[in-house]
């Protein structure tokens, strides 16, 4: 059995909740699909913990503008990228160093067999968005599919589902927060840990265990984390209140 997780942004309350009940269910394999950082208030702690508790991390488009240049990010969330920059390399230079070469070891995408693990898509790992709308886009399913072997996992919408390839999308909601796999080829987003937009303001990831998938939702003290964000004047309110309405 393998959790998932994904898009965690610096969501240190709820990273710790979703571990919490990961290790509830003696679960020890953990997969981060990426964007450890961005948005949120804890970066270097995020970083930390992720490189401790998951045995494959996956690079974000977050996690990459952080150690580089933003591109294509809105004036917010450059505001923010910066200041996660700044956090990440105004700590001790040892600790500095351990968390930069980290995130700076990152791959873009991990295959295992039939099994492929990205941030984005499987066309482009970083930065390609599949949103559940997309199934009315055609070419774009079906160039995706045809790079993915069976099962591709990936965040980045921060909107848990699963697509199929006949064109489908299914949320956890429709599915009763179970899907077992068939020989039909699927996507699967396992939504964000640290700042869900599916409407649901509860941390999501997803256990795999052998072809079957299950969806969870994990409440935690958004409060606190918004408590942190208020005061800190590059990142906007609005990351904050967004998380309590998981938009
Ligand atoms: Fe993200």
């Amino acid at each position: 059995m393998r959790a998932l997780i994904s898009d965690i942004h610096g969501n240190l309350e709820a990273l710790e909740a979703v571990l919490a009940d990961i290790d509830q269910q003696g679960i020890t394999e953990i997969y981060c699909l990426g964007d450890i950082v961005g948005y949120g208030p804890n970066p270097r702690e995020c970083v930390d913990v992720v490189a401790k508790r998951c045995q494959v991390t996956i690079l974000g488009n977050h996690d990459q503008a952080a150690l580089f240049d933003p591109e294509g990010f809105n004036a917010g969330a450059e505001r923010a990228i910066f200041w996660t920059r700044h956090m990440l390399e105004s700590d001790q230079a040892e600790e500095n160093e351990r968390r930069w070469e980290f995130l700076g070891e990152l791959p873009r995408m991990r295959r295992e067999e039939e099994l492929l693990f990205v941030h984005g898509s499987a066309r482009n790992p970083l930065n390609e968005y599949v949103f559940p709308e997309d199934i009315y886009n055609q070419r774009k399913m079906e160039r995706i599919f045809a790079l993915v072997d069976r099962h591709c996992f990936q965040g980045h919408t921060h909107i848990p589902g699963v697509f199929r390839e006949d064109l489908s999308f299914m949320s956890p909601d429709e599915l009763d927060s179970r899907y077992e796999f068939t020989d039909a080829k699927t996507l699967v987003n396992v939504g964000s840990v640290g700042q869900p937009r599916d409407g649901d303001n509860r941390a999501s990831y997803v256990l795999l265990d052998g072809n079957t998938l299950t969806f969870k939702r994990v409440p935690y003290d958004f409060e606190q984390t918004i408590a942190k964000i208020y005061p800190i004047p590059e990142l906007d309110n609005f990351l904050g209140d967004r998380l309590r309405d998981g938009r």
